[in-house]
């Protein structure tokens, strides 16, 4: 039994402390002719929240531009950042939408799907989640917008030849209390606490 007064843990009181967390782009766009530019807003608080059908969240500050944009078209893309992206990254989260016109200022590309109407996804990002808004949630500080992914759209350069996707070789980025990390190479795999001996060899092998 350890004693109360040993465990050396400080209390730092409630907080959104959930770290390490994926740091993304999303790429939107409004209805009408006053906001038919395309936007981007970098968001580090998003995840996945469901399988069948596939599903994402979100939280958006009402005072941001992109807010307005997404609850006008019910429409984003997430854009997965890799490290060539991640000063546009960075840069499409301390200006707004508003003043900036930000696929022009960080050279980037935007690119239309058929799966959505408004919401352009960025060319240069490995990996694109095209998703369409089904819920609209008031949290507080944030909105949380809860959508199905409707598409993914992948460098083909990240595709085998069994046409699996490559996800280790897209060099993405991640977020963590302030500052963007690079992910420095897998340290186990999804089962591999329970994996046989051969199977660990030739997995691990592959590495
Ligand atoms: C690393 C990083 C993470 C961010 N995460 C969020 C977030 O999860 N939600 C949010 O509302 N704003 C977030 N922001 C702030 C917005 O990206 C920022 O206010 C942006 O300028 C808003 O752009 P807009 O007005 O064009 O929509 C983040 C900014 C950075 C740099």
């Amino acid at each position: 039994m350890i004693n109360k007064n040993n465990i050396k843990k400080t209390e730092l009181g409630p907080s959104a402390m959930l770290n390490p967390v994926p740091v993304i782009m999303l790429s939107c766009r409004g209805t009408g002719k006053e906001n038919s530019r395309g936007n981007i807003i970098t968001l580090a608080w998003t995840g996945t929240v469901n399988s069948e059908p596939p599903m994402i969240s979100v939280s958006v500050r009402k005072s941001r531009f992109s807010h307005q944009l997404i609850t006008e078209s019910g429409e984003f893309v997430v854009n997965l950042v890799d490290r060539k992206l991640l000063k546009a990254c960075d840069f499409c989260g301390v200006k707004s939408g508003r003043e900036t016109d930000k696929f022009t200022e960080c050279k980037l590309t935007p690119y239309y799907c058929a799966e959505l109407k408004y919401a352009p996804a960025i060319l240069e990002s490995p990996v694109s989640l095209l998703c369409k808004v089904k819920q609209q949630i008031e949290l507080g500080s944030h909105d949380m917008f809860i959508a199905e992914i409707v598409s993914v759209k992948a460098d083909s350069e990240l595709i085998d030849s069994k046409g699996k996707l490559m996800m280790n070789k897209a060099g993405l980025a991640a977020y963590s209390h302030g500052e963007y990390y690079a992910l420095s190479g897998p340290i186990g795999f999804f089962g591999f606490s329970v994996a046989r001996p051969e199977v660990l060899k030739r997995r691990l092998r592959k590495k």
